[in-house]
C-alpha cells in the first residue's frame, strides 16, 4: 500500500490535466475502469492476508472516492466552459426577426363567403350546410324535379356508381334544413357544388349562396327586401335591383334577380354587356310541393328561397375577370387578397 498515496496524487493531476469531457473520460477509465489501475488494486486484495485486507481495502476505496469526486467535479467545469466558449463563438442577435414570418392570408372566395355570412347573420339568418356529396331524393326529388324533368337536364351531374351524386346546387340544403328544424325557419347555405362543365366563367366545382326563409307571412315583398339589402350591403353603395319571371322546378313564382352593374353604375360596360345590368341570383316563393316533401305544412307556411353564385360575387366586389383565377392556386393572384380583412 506504500505507493497508493503517490498513485492517488498522479490520478488528481491528470484529471487536473484533461483539458476536454473526451480527455476526461479516458483519464477515468485509465484509473477506475474494469481494468484500472485502482480497480487492479482492489482485485489483488485477495492475495493479501485476512489480518491486512480491511484496512488495505479502506484504504483503496477512499483513494477511488476521492478520485471520483475530483473527476465530477472536474466534468461539471468543464461542461460550463465548453457551454461559454459555444455562446462566445456564435453570438445570437436575438433582436434580428425570425425567418418566415410571412402571413398568409384568406382567398377571396373565403372572403367573400365569411362577408356573406356576417351580413346575413345580422339580419337573423343562421348558416346551415350539408353534405356534398347527395342522394337524388334531396338534390332533386324533394325539390319538385320529376323523374323526367326537363331541368335535371339542365344540370350536369356526376354520378356515383351507386347512383348517388355531387350536389348541383345548394338548394338540397333547404330540404335537409327545413326536415331537421322544421317551420318558422331562416337560414343561409353557403358551399361547394359540383357540375361538368368548364370553359372562363364555368368550373366543375364552385361555390353557391343558398338562402331560405319559411314563416307563417312569408311573402315575396319580404324576399326582396332582404336580396335588395344584402347587396347593396355586400358591395357598399347603392343598387338597382329588378327582378324578371323565370322558372325553377322548387319555387313558384320564380324570378331572376338583376342588379344595376357595378363597374359602370347602370351605364353600360363590357362586364354587363351593354344591358346595364348584371344577373346575381334566382329566387321564387318556394313551391308547395317542397315544403310538403320536407314535412311542413304548405297551408300554413309560406316561404322564399334564393341561390346566388359566390364566385360571381367575389368576382364582382373584387374585380376579376376570369373565374379560373379563383381555382388555380397563383400565388401572384392570391397574394393580392394577402389579408384577413373582408
Ligand atoms: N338551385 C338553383 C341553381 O342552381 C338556384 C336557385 C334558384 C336556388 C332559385 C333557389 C331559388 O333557392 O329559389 O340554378
Amino acid at each position: 500500500m506504500a505507493d497508493l498515496t503517490a498513485l492517488t496524487r498522479q490520478a488528481l493531476e491528470e484529471v487536473a490535466r484533461s483539458t476536454d469531457l473526451a480527455a476526461l473520460e479516458e483519464t477515468r477509465v485509465r484509473w477506475l475502469g474494469k481494468k484500472g489501475t485502482l480497480t487492479e488494486r482492489l482485485k489483488s486484495l485477495g492475495a493479501l492476508s485476512a489480518a491486512e485486507r480491511p484496512a488495505a481495502g479502506a484504504l483503496i476505496n477512499e483513494a477511488k472516492e476521492r478520485l471520483q469526486a475530483a473527476i465530477e467535479a472536474r466534468r461539471e467545469t468543464l461542461g460550463r466552459e465548453e457551454i461559454e466558449r459555444r455562446l462566445g463563438a456564435g453570438r445570437i442577435d436575438v433582436t434580428l426577426p425570425g425567418r418566415g414570418e410571412e402571413l398568409g392570408g384568406l382567398h377571396p372566395v373565403t372572403k367573400a363567403r365569411l362577408r356573406i355570412e356576417t351580413l346575413f347573420r345580422r339580419a337573423g339568418f343562421d348558416v346551415a350546410s350539408g353534405p356534398e356529396i347527395e342522394d337524388d331524393f334531396h338534390n332533386f326529388g324533394a325539390l319538385n324535379f320529376t323523374p323526367d324533368h326537363p331541368a335535371r337536364a339542365m344540370h350536369d351531374t356526376f354520378y356515383f356508381p351507386d347512383g348517388r351524386l355531387l350536389r348541383t346546387h345548394t338548394s338540397p340544403v333547404q330540404i335537409r334544413a327545413l326536415r331537421e328544424r322544421g317551420a318558422p325557419l331562416a337560414v343561409i347555405a353557403p358551399g361547394r357544388v359540383y357540375r361538368c362543365d368548364s370553359d372562363m366563367t364555368h368550373s366543375p366545382m364552385f361555390h353557391q349562396l343558398e338562402g331560405l326563409a319559411v314563416g307563417e307571412n312569408i311573402n315575396f315583398a319580404n324576399m326582396k327586401a332582404v336580396l335588395h339589402g344584402f347587396l347593396q350591403a355586400f358591395f357598399e353603395r347603392d343598387l338597382a335591383m329588378r327582378l324578371r319571371p323565370s322558372f325553377f322546378p322548387f319555387t313558384e313564382p320564380s324570378a331572376e334577380v338583376d342588379m344595376s352593374c357595378v363597374f359602370c353604375d347602370g351605364k353600360g360596360c363590357r362586364t354587363c354587356k351593354h344591358t346595364g345590368w348584371l344577373e346575381i341570383s334566382g329566387c321564387g316563393m318556394v313551391h308547395p310541393n317542397v315544403l310538403r316533401a320536407s314535412g311542413v305544412d304548405p297551408e300554413r307556411y309560406t316561404g322564399y328561397a334564393f341561390g346566388a353564385g359566390i364566385d360571381r360575387l367575389a368576382m364582382l366586389r373584387y374585380g376579376v375577370n376570369d373565374l379560373r383565377l379563383f381555382f388555380e392556386n397563383d400565388l401572384r393572384f392570391l397574394r393580392q387578397f394577402g389579408s384577413f380583412g373582408a
